[in-house]
């Protein structure tokens, strides 16, 4: 696991940047797996804006999602697959026929998870991106969660639901559940990047990096990957020995 400590906000998202960039233009077909939140925001921000330089293409990617909110409408402004829309699809050449993502309004559920697991397979990511959540989840593997339950309908925690009520209006709709890969779907991408910011991260970090293989963390599954990055600031590296 190779872990790198950014030196300023900056630096943390030219890194980032940096290393989706690499991926994109030594692949001919890349296929990139995108998480959503807050630490992206700055990173996709970049990315649109080397894009405009003509520096970087997205016209040959496929971009398959984390995860999704079950049963939150079409059109709001915090679906993840409109978040990603607004945040790339709308500024650059990413085309919405290229972005999968699992449907949270599918009639049988189970059926979408089902689909969305043979997508993933057939299509092979190559490079994943994730976020860490303060309880330590990876996309919505919430703790506790077996690291081989396939893309799964997730009853949100509490914690989670309050930590992402951010998003919302007001914090009851914040959505209970989500469909999401598994941290062992995730770890069939060739490579993965974390990206952690903040002191409300620190814990998590530590546990994921520096403590026992567990599902009671779901981010150490990532100790399990042979190729794995993880990008922090000084706030989120804090509580590393
Ligand atoms: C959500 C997402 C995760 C993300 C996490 C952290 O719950 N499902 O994929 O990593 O939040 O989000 P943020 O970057 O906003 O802290």
């Amino acid at each position: 696991m190779k872990i790198i400590v950014a030196r300023s906000g900056r630096d943390f998202v030219l890194t980032a940047a940096d290393i989706i960039s690499a991926h994109l233009s030594d692949v001919t077909t890349p296929v990139i797996g995108l998480a959503t939140g807050d630490t992206f925001t700055d990173v996709y921000r970049e990315l649109v804006a080397r894009y405009r330089d003509g520096r970087l293409s997205f016209a040959k990617t496929r971009a398959l999602l984390l995860d999704e909110y079950a049963g939150i409408a079409a059109h709001h402004p915090q679906r993840f697959r409109n978040v990603i829309c607004a945040e790339l699809i709308d500024r650059t050449d990413l085309t919405a026929d290229a972005l999968h993502s699992p449907d949270g309004n599918a009639k049988d559920l189970q059926q979408e998870c089902a689909r969305y697991d043979r997508l993933i397979a057939d299509a092979g990511v190559g490079l994943q991106l994730l976020g860490i959540g303060q309880n330590g989840h990876i996309a919505f593997n919430e703790p506790g969660t077996s690291f081989s339950s396939g893309t799964h309908v997730a009853r949100l925690t509490a914690e989670t639901r309050r930590d992402n009520a951010r998003f919302f209006p007001s914090p009851p709709e914040v959505p209970r559940y989500a469909l999401t890969q598994s941290s062992g779907t995730i770890l069939m991408a060739s490579e993965l990047a974390m990206l952690a910011r903040g002191k409300s991260k620190a814990r998590a970090i530590r546990q994921a990096i520096g403590g026992p293989v567990d599902t009671s963390v779901p981010a150490s599954a990532l100790q399990l990957h042979a190729k794995v990055t993880v990008i922090m600031d000084r706030e989120a590296a804090t509580e590393l020995a």
